[in-house]
């Protein structure tokens, strides 16, 4: 089937109530048309989420958004402008239309635009939005090919259209605009600098705020099987002499020596490239059975911020400090 065929097979599976993994620019997703509970009830099977974390509605055109909340306010149109179709998420009041069941019962609908052909083609191919979080096992890193939906989800999904990697790998950033100031509550593919570009400074929810509306900025997250520590320079490796330990390195390194196996990110320090690799690095180096992944800091500008967020995450550490601004 060619490429074009596939994708129109997919929307035939959309529309009659089955679940698709496709890839978008940031991670592969799990969807299913947003208005039909029953089909979006089987994500939640799938994946093993539980039933109070919401989620994302794609939508294909900017347009679209008006149908499924109460108002745009001007913030949110304006950054919709500036970063549509591309890895940003808006949280708005719902219009009563969208099923309980993809927003946890919330007043809010979490939207965004993806900017992949394949997944555009899909949502304008199905005829309706399309719920999909990310296409993995609840609380487990996000898939960045096909071949990690297959592994993971393989004969739970109905189809797996392969888009080859995710050119931007870490989830979208994820904006919610309920209170007066906008409030980041996901760092993501689009940079806090990016944003407060176009509508000034906004709130920071801290990494340790668990509130329920947003389970999947819980502490333990994106988390794999592997011990995951991030503050190492201050440990003495030594109490691990015995053990396996791998390095998830930002760029070229000269630790090389002291690990079981290394990951390089970057070799050039690049930090969209290090986003781009990072679920992946992670996933080669947790399938390598070792005792311990100690991952390097990443400096907390542009994407950094994401990365550090996803890793601080998988790592499981409580806080990240006062605030996840690092100025
Ligand atoms: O890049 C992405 O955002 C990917 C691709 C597939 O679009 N999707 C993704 O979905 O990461 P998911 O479900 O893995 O993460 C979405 C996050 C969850 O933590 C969820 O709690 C939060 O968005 N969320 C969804 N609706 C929300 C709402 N109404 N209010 C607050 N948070 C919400
Ligand atoms: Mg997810």
């Amino acid at each position: 089937m060619s490429g074009n065929r596939t994708i129109l097979r997919a929307a035939e599976i959309i529309k009659e109530g089955g679940i698709v993994a496709f890839p978008t620019e940031t991670v592969y997703g799990l969807g299913a048309d947003a208005f039909n509970p029953l089909a979006v009830a089987r994500i939640f099977e799938v994946k093993r989420r539980p039933y109070f974390d919401p989620l994302i509605v794609h939508v294909a055109h900017p347009a679209d958004v008006k149908k499924l909340v109460k108002e745009i306010p001007s913030n949110a149109k304006k950054l919709t402008e500036s970063f549509w179709p591309g890895p940003l998420t808006v949280v708005l009041l719902k219009d009563e239309n969208i099923p309980d069941i993809v927003t946890a019962g919330l007043p809010t609908v979490a939207i965004r635009m993806p900017n992949h052909p394949m997944a555009l083609s899909l949502i304008k191919e199905s005829k309706c939005p399309i719920a999909a979080p990310s296409a993995n096992p609840f609380g487990y890193l996000s898939p960045t090919t096909a071949e990690h939906v297959r592994d993971q989800l393989g004969d739970q999904v109905d189809l797996i259209l392969d888009g080859g990697p995710c050119p931007v790998g870490i989830e979208s950033t994820i904006l919610s605009f309920l209170e007066e100031k906008p409030r980041l509550l996901r760092p993501g593919g689009v940079s806090l600098e990016e944003i407060e570009s176009v509508i000034g400074k906004v709130e920071i929810s801290p990494i340790e705020d668990d509130r329920p509306s947003a389970p999947g900025m819980l502490p333990r997250h994106y988390a794999p099987r592997t011990p995951i520590i991030l503050n190492w320079n201050d440990m003495n490796l030594d109490i691990y002499k015995n053990k396996k330990i791998g390095l998830l390195a930002f760029q070229e390194t000269k630790n090389h020596l002291k690990f079981h196996s290394v990951e390089v990110l970057s070799k050039k320090g690049d930090i969209r490239e290090a986003a781009a690799n990072l679920f992946a690095a992670i996933r080669r180096l947790d399938a390598l059975n070792l005792d311990l992944i100690v991952a390097e800091p990443i400096p907390e500008i542009g994407l950094g911020r994401a990365i550090m967020d996803r890793l601080r995450r998988a790592s499981g550490k409580q806080f990240a400090g006062p605030s996840l601004r690092s100025e």
